[in-house]
């Protein structure tokens, strides 16, 4: 397991949330350029069919409560509710400005690594470009806590051959894949599955962010985006992650 806590430490200081009106401030200027989808690599340009992708690869179960760890504007749990009416959702951040800009949903204010829920709350978890502001092992800990055993987390991430040099640029750190599988097993999730998308392409919301900072734009070229789905030790689930 590589050592990330150097990664952490940078991607933190460099990250703004703790002003969280700058977060506020730039969050409106992008909801007003028609970006309510905050990810570096996308499916399609188009919300709903990027959206729809993320939500077969998810698989949640049928009117599973999903939670959405770091939902930015909510976008990706409206989106993903329109297109699955069965599923309820719960958003989750550290960012009131943020929060305040989502739909109607239920919302959970704070940190990702000590998420305000019982035991067992929710059927599902997603954290779509969301975990690499987390320290991965506590945060792989409290997600599982927060899941019923058999439900399902999904999180759409990136990932590099070489993880240095990432947290300095995108005050992000990707994870490898083989410790993501690893902390994840130890949080206590059986079925571990981690798939590779080449065929996502760059977002037109990281190529905008880019033009001022065009050395960002070369180090997302060095990630490759990713999808991992566990499901939480528990009762055995049927196909469709439906409970057995
Ligand atoms: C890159 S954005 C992705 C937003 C959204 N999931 C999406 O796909 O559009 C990262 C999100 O994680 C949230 N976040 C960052 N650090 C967090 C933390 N420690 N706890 C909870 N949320 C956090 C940010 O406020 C932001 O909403």
């Amino acid at each position: 397991m590589n050592d990330y806590a150097e990664e952490i430490k940078i991607a933190h200081a460099i990250a703004f949330y703790e002003n969280d009106a700058l977060v506020g401030e730039m969050t409106v200027a992008l909801v007003a350029e028609g970006q309510r989808i905050l990810q570096i690599f996308r499916f399609s340009e188009d919300d709903a069919e990027h959206v729809a992708a993320l939500a077969t690869l998810a698989r949640f179960p049928n009117s599973a409560h999903v939670l959405d760890i770091g939902c930015g504007v909510g976008a990706v749990a409206e989106i993903m509710h329109a297109l699955r009416p069965d599923l309820s959702f719960t958003l989750q951040n550290c960012s009131a400005a943020q929060l305040a800009l989502c739909q109607d949903f239920p919302k959970i204010h704070g940190d990702m690594e000590a998420i305000d829920a019982p035991d067992g709350a929710f059927d599902g978890v997603m954290a779509n470009y969301a975990m690499g502001h987390a320290d991965l092992q506590p945060f792989l800990r409290e997600a599982a806590r927060v899941l019923r055993p058999g439900g399902v987390f999904f999180a759409y991430d990136l990932t590099t051959l070489n993880v240095r040099g990432f947290a300095e640029a995108l005050g992000y750190v990707p994870y490898v894949p083989e410790d993501v599988v690893r902390a994840a097993r130890a949080a206590g999730f059986a079925e571990t599955e981690s798939v590779e998308l080449p065929q996502a392409c760059i977002s037109s919301f990281w190529r905008a962010g880019c033009a001022a900072m065009p050395e960002r734009a070369g180090v997302a070229l060095k990630a490759m985006p990713i999808a991992y789905r566990f499901v939480r030790e528990g009762p055995q689930m049927a196909a469709g992650g439906q409970q057995a």
